[in-house]
């Protein structure tokens, strides 16, 4: 049974599904984030991005990637920064349908507003044109795209679970 790996930007809901699909299907829930972390030194991504800056948080995404897929009937939650690595994407293509949650960048705003804990999304007019940046890269990798503005997380895990490959 291959992976689901969920692609998309910071605040596009990939923690909140990745839990909801691997509750009903039975899965295991890797979150990338999470993993990245606790094999490092530090406590929290800002940490890492404040010590090391972005390349270093990119080569540990990578190695988190790799460490993901070794596993299957997994629901992996990636970081929204996976798709700029081409390795990273094939090996998550060859284990793992890819689903993109597509979300507005309004909605994403209105999302992330007071929060705090993710260091590309400082500044917004940077986070803007990261978003713009990122759009093709998510619809290139992914399997399957799904919307999720304006839709409840139960709602868009039944989406995806429609569009599953059987
Ligand atoms: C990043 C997204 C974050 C986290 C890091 C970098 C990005 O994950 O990996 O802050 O480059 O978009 P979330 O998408 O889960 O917020």
């Amino acid at each position: 049974m291959k992976n689901i790996a969920l692609i998309g930007f910071m605040g596009s809901g990939k923690t909140t599904l990745a839990k909801l699909l691997a509750d009903r299907l039975g899965y295991d829930l890797y979150e990338v984030d999470d993993d990245i972390v606790s094999a490092s030194e530090y406590s929290s991504v800002n940490e890492i991005f404040d010590k090391h800056g972005e390349l270093h948080f990119r080569e540990l995404e990578k190695n988190a990637i790799y460490r993901a897929i070794q596993k299957s009937k997994q629901v992996i939650s990636c970081g929204g920064g996976v798709v700029t690595s081409e390795n990273g994407m094939m090996l998550l293509k060859e284990n793992a349908t890819i689903i993109f949650l597509h979300a507005d960048y309004k909605t994403i705003t209105k999302r992330l507003i007071g929060t705090n804990s993710r260091p590309l999304f400082r500044y917004m007019e940077k986070a803007m044109a990261l978003y713009a940046q990122r759009l093709p890269l998510y619809k290139k990798y992914a399997d399957v795209e799904i919307t999720t503005d304006d839709k409840t997380p139960e709602q868009v895990a039944d989406d995806i679970i429609a569009k599953l490959p059987k």
